[in-house]
């Protein structure tokens, strides 16, 4: 008896859930966004927090490769430039710790599982950075790529995520252009010495960087479900292949070689075609074992510890205010 009650409680309940689906499903066909009080599926909304936590993490860490470069920057303006880059990460990691936090986590939480392991960043920031060319290339590689990747997320279908892609990838074009800048003095105007070190920068980079989009469509998890629901819009090897053809052109002008004998201009599709990527180097370092994993969970863990008493202070001092204020008006109402 009981266990039918039950039953056709649950079903009354799918079919309510599928109504609202099929509603949601439509809004998005529509192009209309969805907001944080919004219906939404579970698994659109788990698909988010993952992705919008993994892109936070990734600003977060991201900082750290080219942060130890700052004390070391050839000249004051290169200084200036590169702090306020990095400082742009950090502001980026913001917006998006808040935009997952409309979608009902907490920052605190998200900041845990990246530390536990549990939530990942972008592979690219595993790999060190050994000389200041390195700083050119992320900048024109590294933050090239990141932009093929999110112009397209300042349409996706989630408004909170959106509107906080239109500024960073704002922001983001000024950081690709700060590194082609450092590579065009390297290449052009620089020693054979300096054009050697952009030259090695370029092959430890290339092909770390043209895993950034993601496993190949034919292995990727989460194309489909994400496509329908306007959270992507084109699929990795789509974006791969925008971004090669984007950047071969201005590495010729530097007068750069990419390390991949395969790669070739096809004539009658208008692509540069490129070899096979080495994917077990990608598993191998999304699953903690890249040359930097290792050195930049530390390091997250060590500025977590570090940073407790800041946070636990300016958490006392808001206390204490409310408290003050509160106080204040009582009086004043009294
Ligand atoms: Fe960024
Ligand atoms: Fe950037």
């Amino acid at each position: 008896m009981y266990t039918q009650a039950l039953n056709i409680k649950d079903m009354a309940a799918a079919a309510e859930d599928s109504a609202f689906d099929a509603r949601f499903q439509s809004r998005v066909d529509a192009e209309e966004k969805i907001e944080p009080n919004d219906w939404m599926p579970d698994a659109y909304r788990r698909t988010l927090v993952r992705q919008i936590a993994q892109h936070a993490h990734s600003e977060i860490v991201g900082m750290l490769p080219e942060g130890n470069w700052i004390t070391r920057a050839p000249s004051l303006k290169r200084k200036a430039a590169l702090l306020a880059k990095v400082q742009d990460e950090g502001g980026h990691g913001a917006y998006l710790y808040a935009a997952a936090e409309t979608l009902g986590v907490s920052r605190e939480d998200l900041v845990e599982q990246l530390l536990d392991g549990k939530q990942k960043y972008s592979s690219i920031f595993n790999y060190p950075t050994l000389s200041w060319a390195d700083i050119g290339i992320i900048g024109w590689l590294v933050d090239g790529a990141a932009i093929m990747n999110q112009i397209p997320l300042c349409r996706c279908s989630y408004g909170p995520y959106a509107r906080a892609m239109i500024r960073i990838c704002k922001e983001e074009s000024f950081h690709q252009r700060q590194g082609y800048e450092i590579m065009v003095t390297l290449c052009r105007d620089g020693t054979p010495e300096q054009k050697a070190m952009a030259q090695d920068a370029l092959n430890r980079w290339w092909w770390p960087v043209l895993m950034m989009f993601g496993p190949s469509d034919k292995d990727s998890q989460h194309t489909d479900k994400s496509m329908r629901w306007k959270i992507k819009r084109f699929t990795n090897d789509d974006l791969r292949q925008k971004f090669i053809d984007a950047t071969v052109p201005q590495g010729q002008y530097l007068g750069l070689t990419f390390p991949d004998p395969a790669m070739k201009h096809n004539d009658r599709t208008g692509h540069w075609e490129h070899g096979e990527i080495d994917w077990s180097e990608f598993k191998r370092v999304v699953a903690g074992d890249g040359p930097c994993n290792r050195q930049r969970m530390k390091q997250r863990r060590d500025a977590n510890e570090n940073g407790a008493w800041v946070r636990e202070a300016a958490l006392a001092f808001a206390q204490k205010r409310r408290a003050r204020a509160e106080a204040a008006a009582r009086i004043a109402a009294e």
